[in-house]
């Protein structure tokens, strides 16, 4: 196989960067990926960072042992701690983290210049959307609020209803409300998991309120570079796409299926050991 031919590695603590892994798939028909889940240790997001960097590199060496030609960091947390250090350990392959895209998408959605951004505590603590979206824009307003509780409510499968609702209420009401000159009209959905939860935080935000993620601007970041790196895939063959997992592959299957929009069996997951 030519060195283009291979697939690209797609990393995140759990099933929530199949988000990423869905627009990837869909802006870039013809390339194959390996997705990696490390469900055996999710959730990274309340973990310390030096953890989070040793996970995440763990994680980086399997797929760069199968053959990949880049790496993608489809989890707002290891892509917050890990994205330098992980790029110095793998000179050979670029990689790419999903917080760079996730800022260029709430500049580009805001007019008010006050924008909103949740994420898991890690990602809050670490401040890297904060940097991101300055870099971009220096005179924005940003305020951040870890909301950790609703990657569980992801994983287990609640993604409306009442109970959804509340919890998203409890969180955002403080923030998006009731901040003194503080008024977003834009949210950073800044975890993989959240956009599962859409409909709810459209619901507890209000219509005045954009939803921005980084799903689709990672896909397009890594589309750039696969051109200017002369990367793209040349082979005629359909693509494939490999799941792998570090734990529970029947668990993994059945919430996959919810945030890819089509089912896996659990046959079709590997199951690895880090
Ligand atoms: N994938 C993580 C992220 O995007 C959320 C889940 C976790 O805490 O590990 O931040």
């Amino acid at each position: 196989m030519s060195y283009q031919d291979q697939p690209i590695g797609v990393f995140d603590s759990g099933v929530g960067g199949l988000t990423v892994l869905k627009a990837l798939m869909q802006h870039l028909p013809n390339e194959s990926f390996i997705y990696l889940g490390d469900t055996a240790r999710l959730p990274y997001g309340t973990k310390s960072a030096d953890t989070i960097r040793r996970y995440t590199l763990q994680t980086a060496q399997l797929l760069v042992k199968r053959g990949i030609k880049m790496l993608v960091i489809a989890c707002n947390t290891a892509s917050s701690v890990a994205l330098e250090s992980l790029q110095e350990a793998l000179p050979e392959i670029p990689v790419i983290g999903v917080i760079k895209p996730g800022a260029a998408a709430a500049i580009a959605a805001t007019k008010s210049g006050n924008i909103a951004v949740i994420a898991t505590e890690g990602t809050v603590r670490n401040g890297a959307y904060e940097r991101a979206i300055r870099e971009l824009h220096s005179s924005v307003v940003i305020n951040s609020k870890g909301c950790q509780l609703l990657v569980a409510l992801a994983e287990e499968g609640w993604h409306d209803g009442e109970i959804v609702e509340a919890v998203v209420a409890r969180y955002l009401q403080p923030l998006l409300h009731n901040t003194p000159n503080f008024k977003p009209d834009c949210l950073v959905l800044g975890c993989t998991h959240f956009p599962v939860l859409s409909t709810a935080i459209q619901k507890i935000a209000g219509p005045n309120i954009t939803l921005v993620d980084s799903a689709n601007t990672t896909a397009l970041a890594v589309a750039e570079l696969l051109q200017k790196q002369q990367l793209s895939r040349q082979s005629d063959l359909p693509r494939s796409c490999q799941f792998l997992a570090t734990d529970a592959p029947e668990r993994f299957a059945r919430i996959a299926t919810q945030f890819l929009g089509y089912t896996l069996s659990e046959n079709e997951i590997g199951l690895v050991d880090l």
